[in-house]
């Protein structure tokens, strides 16, 4: 009796079980109702009372060792489906789908707008030289966007930086190409701010050009009231307010009138009903020099937006960092933008 025990506790150590169905076969082998235990207690009942006093306790360790044996077995044996078992014309639990992004949307909107127009959208390159983002534009040499405070480097002397505008794409394209030219120019910038609710060290901008015979201030304005009623509504009225940057003369500030209906209204624009939304101008004889076209001969007008703050006035976000943080439950707001 005791070697029948010993021969049993061996082989059922060295038992291999792989798989859920092994590991039941070998449970009801040992431990069924006409198992190899079963059959060991019966054996049991039939020897000499002074005897059982030893071989009961090695009973019980072999039924533990057995049990131990098969809850162990069943959370290891791995569940391997049979190919026969897999039915391949079942329809697909389905994909979850995502949803564009706020400023990809805005963006080919934009940009959607001017192609209407005739402009022709193009891309330049984020990491760029001094030449196409500063000196080609007509940046005075202390300017401060030239510092290191306001712009990343990743050269210095020669200077090679991460754009600050997209201003930098006109510069290369009025370089590369004959006028009549008619661009729209979508891209991201980089600027060394610290992130906060209202900036950020990435964004994004779509800059516009056109440079042809005897354009005027005129067809800016309008083109850029066209561009506001196709964005924000028909009944939109836009301002511009005199301004100044490097390359364009002169400049000018737009504004749509956003309303005073409601506290919010009151708040975003600061009492008066208008929102700044984008900076234009002329573009300044220079910088038509600099890029190898006659001023005297061609003339144009330039302007330049930020996507996130557009946006921001769409969707009614408080907040810039959302762009960026990729948080589904902002980001599922935005089923169905296309
Ligand atoms: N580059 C300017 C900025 O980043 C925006 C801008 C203003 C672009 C006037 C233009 C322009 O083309 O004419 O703030």
């Amino acid at each position: 009796m005791k070697k029948r025990i010993e021969r049993m506790l061996a082989e059922v150590a060295e038992t291999e079980l792989n798989s859920p169905e092994e590991v039941e076969i070998f449970r009801v082998a040992y431990l069924g109702r006409k198992g190899k235990v079963k059959d060991l207690m019966m054996a049991f009942k039939e020897i000499p009372g002074d005897q059982k006093r030893e071989i009961g306790p090695m009973l019980n360790t072999l039924k533990q060792a057995i049990e131990h044996r098969v809850s162990e077995a069943k959370t290891t044996a791995v569940v391997r489906p049979k190919a026969s078992g897999v039915d391949a014309t079942r329809p697909s639990g389905g994909v979850p789908l995502g949803t564009h992004h706020p400023i990809q949307v805005v963006r080919r909107e934009i940009v959607d707008i001017f192609q209407n127009m005739g402009f022709a959208a193009v891309e330049g390159p984020e990491i760029e030289d001094d030449w196409h983002v500063f000196s080609g534009l007509n940046f005075p040499p202390e300017h401060p966007a030239r510092d290191m405070q306001d712009t990343f480097f990743v050269e210095r002397d020669p200077d090679i930086l991460l754009r600050t505008h997209t201003s930098s794409v006109q510069v290369r394209e009025m370089e590369r190409r004959e006028p009549p030219m008619r661009l729209i120019m979508p891209g991201r910038v980089f600027r060394n701010e610290a992130i906060s609710a209202r900036a950020h060290c990435m964004f994004h901008q779509v800059e516009g050009l056109y440079i042809d015979k005897e354009v005027s201030f005129a067809d800016l304005k309008q083109t850029l009231l066209h561009f506001a009623r196709c964005f924000f509504g028909p009944d939109t009225d836009i301002r511009l307010r005199p301004s100044y940057f490097p390359f364009t003369e002169p400049s000018a500030e737009v504004d749509v009138y956003w309303g005073l209906k409601t506290e919010v209204d009151k708040r975003i624009t600061k009492g008066t009903g208008w929102l700044e939304i984008l900076g234009c101008g002329m573009v300044d004889p220079n910088v038509l020099k600099a890029s190898g076209i006659d001023p005297e001969v061609y003339s144009g007008f330039a302007f330049g937006m930020g996507i996130e703050r557009i946006a921001m006035l769409r969707y009614q976000i408080g907040d810039l960092r959302h762009f960026f943080e990729n948080d589904r439950r902002f980001l599922d707001q935005f089923v169905g933008e296309r």
